[in-house]
């Protein structure tokens, strides 16, 4: 393999350049040339892309975001638009691809590779941390990290009213980000959309504080999946009932996705971006790098785009106790 393709698509994330970087640093390693194809599935529809070198890749580990942006192709959707990118990879020499982001990602490179044969390999890139094949996706630990800082500071001034917040985070249907950033946080409410009980369970707590006339600073953490409702509904419904409670509400929104990765999604995309080179090298495609324990794993992309990864129940039951 002489040359090889590394593009990022869906939400970015923090790690993801540190990805990037890596894929480079392996490709020279091996002798091969890599090239960056920018705004994920449309950079490649449009031949939009740059040849990765030591200079555009310094310094880029620490930087949040991704470095040759994402988006969403609607194009991409289209024969006509599979074409044209497969005309581009063909015209630049491009034998093999490294897609960094979700299971629409890697349905977009499987389609690729039946279509016309482009041999490609997945890096589970999103802060939702619901993919399928790995314990961890590059940026959900970053994203957690800004999420229990945030409370931290949150906390702060609730403590100081006596108030209680409802702070909603992030992770589309899933409710990795709240489980983990509550139980960090030491929040007393943890609401996630795996949990069918967990509502009437706060609810119960909230009304027993109501009745006593507690009124001390209280953590509540919504995740966005939730499914009776989300942040501002449901801090709603306790305002409505106990107008004593000073209830206040905080959407952490986008700055969950932002900012420099920790140690642990740098070192995280290093070792995929390692091992979706050499999986490349080895003549492997269709596969999802992911992590498990310290080692790098990889399961099919028919596996990976089937299934949701959701928290497992031990530590749903002892976020229970620790509240
Ligand atoms: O998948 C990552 C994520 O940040 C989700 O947690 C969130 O629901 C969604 O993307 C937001 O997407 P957008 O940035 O397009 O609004």
């Amino acid at each position: 393999m002489k040359k090889i393709g590394v593009f990022t698509s869906g939400g970015d994330s923090p790690g993801m350049n540190a990805a990037i970087r890596a894929v480079f640093k392996t490709c020279s390693h091996y002798g091969i040339t890599s090239v960056g194809i920018q705004r994920g599935f449309n950079g490649m529809i449009e031949g939009d892309y740059i040849e990765l070198n030591e200079n555009n890749t310094e310094g880029i580990i620490r930087r949040g975001g991704t470095i040759l942006k994402s988006a969403r192709s609607e194009a991409f959707r289209t024969p006509e638009g599979r074409e044209k990118a497969y005309q581009f990879l063909k015209q630049s020499g491009i034998e093999g691809l490294v897609a960094i982001g979700g299971d629409g990602t890697y349905r977009g490179v499987r389609v690729l590779r039946e279509e016309f044969n482009i041999p490609a390999i997945g890096i589970p890139g999103t802060i939702d941390n619901d993919l399928y094949g790995t314990e961890y996706t590059l940026g959900y630990d970053t994203a957690v990290n800004t999420a229990v800082e945030c409370m931290d500071r949150i906390m702060d001034t609730a403590e100081s009213h006596d108030r209680m917040f409802f702070v909603e985070v992030m992770g589309r249907d899933a409710g990795f980000i709240a489980l983990h950033a509550g139980m960090a946080s030491g929040a007393g409410g943890i609401l996630i959309p795996e949990d069918p009980d967990d509502w009437n369970e706060l609810y119960a707590v909230l009304e027993k504080r109501g009745k006593a006339g507690v009124k001390e600073p209280f953590l509540v953490v919504v995740s966005e999946g939730e499914k009776e409702g989300n942040a501002f509904y449901l801090s709603e419904q306790i305002k409505t009932k106990y107008p004593n409670f000073d209830v206040k509400v905080s959407v952490l929104g986008h700055v969950q996705r932002g900012g420099a990765p920790s140690w642990f999604d740098r070192v995280l995309g290093g070792k995929m971006g390692v091992a979706a080179v050499e999986a490349l090298r080895a003549g492997k495609t269709d596969l999802a790098t992911g992590l498990k324990g310290e080692e790098i794993i990889f399961t099919p992309f028919e596996q990976a785009v089937k299934m949701h990864r959701i928290p497992d129940v031990e530590t749903i039951r002892m976020s229970k106790i620790l509240r």
